[in-house]
């Protein structure tokens, strides 16, 4: 087995009384696309500034490329690229200048950093606002520029505090689009999200953790497995009525949630159960048969709703 490029143990961080994460072990392989899912709150930025050797853990082990991020800050600092989760672009600076200076930080050589910069705007598809104001992107924009000056010292991992929040569907893809480039080259990506379809899309496996808690690790489809059926019936009788209706199906299926604005039965043949439903006389006001996804995961896990 080749030596993990992250490794936690009992990792733990507290904030005076507070622990914000509470003693989560994990391992990510060369390579692997890992991801944490979880709600506001749950410790994923902590985790990542605590492996990007900016925040100090307060007990457990962790080795990030082998190194201890207590002993070894600038040189970890040095071998990471970071996006964190607010964008922290040099406004003062244009677009392709924002690269070079943050290259010359890791003292590469300016030249360097100008072939980088062009390539890297390329990666990013900014060429044509190599010398626009910062400011005058968008969000999006933005975003594909702060993962391009996170690459400029060719890092050997990818962190990525929420790569896509607050972006469009469209602007979404584009970056979904440009990590999967990055993962085909073979970058270890490390990402946090509380996107169920994000981290179905990049991660080929992920921990979900819940108020500094790892509840569960596996790739998508292995935890989708384990913990959900493979259908979801999505029922809306409005609002006062779905708790009604839901004791009235409770023989139909093996599990059901009720949920403030529908009622979710977890089965095998969606379609099948939905007819058992119109049979017992009930008429939702609107019904769906989907596959599972991981937000039936997280529920299943939490009893909450990752959709805030
Ligand atoms: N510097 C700090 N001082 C005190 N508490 C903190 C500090 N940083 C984080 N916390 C607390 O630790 C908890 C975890 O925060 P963290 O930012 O890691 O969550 P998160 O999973 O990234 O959430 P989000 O999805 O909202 O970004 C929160 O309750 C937060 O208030
Ligand atoms: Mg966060």
């Amino acid at each position: 087995m080749t030596a993990p490029v992250i490794a936690a143990h009992g990792l733990t961080k507290r904030f005076g009384d507070f622990t914000a994460v509470d003693g989560i072990d994990f391992e990510v392989p060369p390579g692997e696309s890992f991801g944490l899912l979880g709600p506001n709150g749950a410790g994923k930025s902590t985790t990542m500034r605590m492996i990007g050797a900016v925040s100090q853990r307060t007990a457990g082990d962790l080795t990030v490329l082998g190194l201890d991020p207590d002993s070894h800050g600038p040189e970890i600092r040095s071998l990471l690229g970071v996006v964190p989760q607010e964008d922290n672009l040099d406004t003062e600076l244009r677009v392709r200048d924002n690269l070079i200076v943050y290259g010359r930080y890791f003292g590469i050589p300016r030249s360097v950093c100008a072939t980088r910069a062009d390539e890297l705007l390329g990666f990013a598809q900014l060429e044509e606002k190599r010398n626009a104001k910062v400011d005058d992107l968008s969000g999006g924009m933005k975003r594909r520029l702060t993962i391009a000056r996170a690459l400029i010292n060719e890092p050997r991992i990818l962190m990525l505090d929420e790569p896509t929040t607050g972006l469009d569907p469209q602007a979404r893809h584009v970056l979904w689009d440009r990590l999967f480039r990055l993962k085909e080259r073979g970058t270890t990506l490390v990402l946090t999200t509380h996107y169920m379809d994000e981290a179905e899309q990049l991660c080929d496996r992920l921990v979900v953790v819940d108020k500094g808690r790892i509840m569960a690790e596996g790739s998508p489809s292995a935890l989708i497995r384990q913990y959900s059926t493979r259908e979801v019936v999505e029922l809306r009788f409005g609002s006062e009525r779905n708790a009604e209706a839901a004791t009235r199906m409770a023989g139909l299926v093996e599990r059901i949630e009720v949920l403030p604005d529908r009622v979710l039965l977890y089965a095998e043949d969606g379609e099948a159960v939905l007819e058992r439903v119109t049979d017992l006389g009930l008429h939702p006001t609107t019904s769906l048969v989907r596959r599972s996804s991981l937000e039936d995961v997280f529920l299943r896990l939490t009893g909450r709703s990752l959709i805030e």
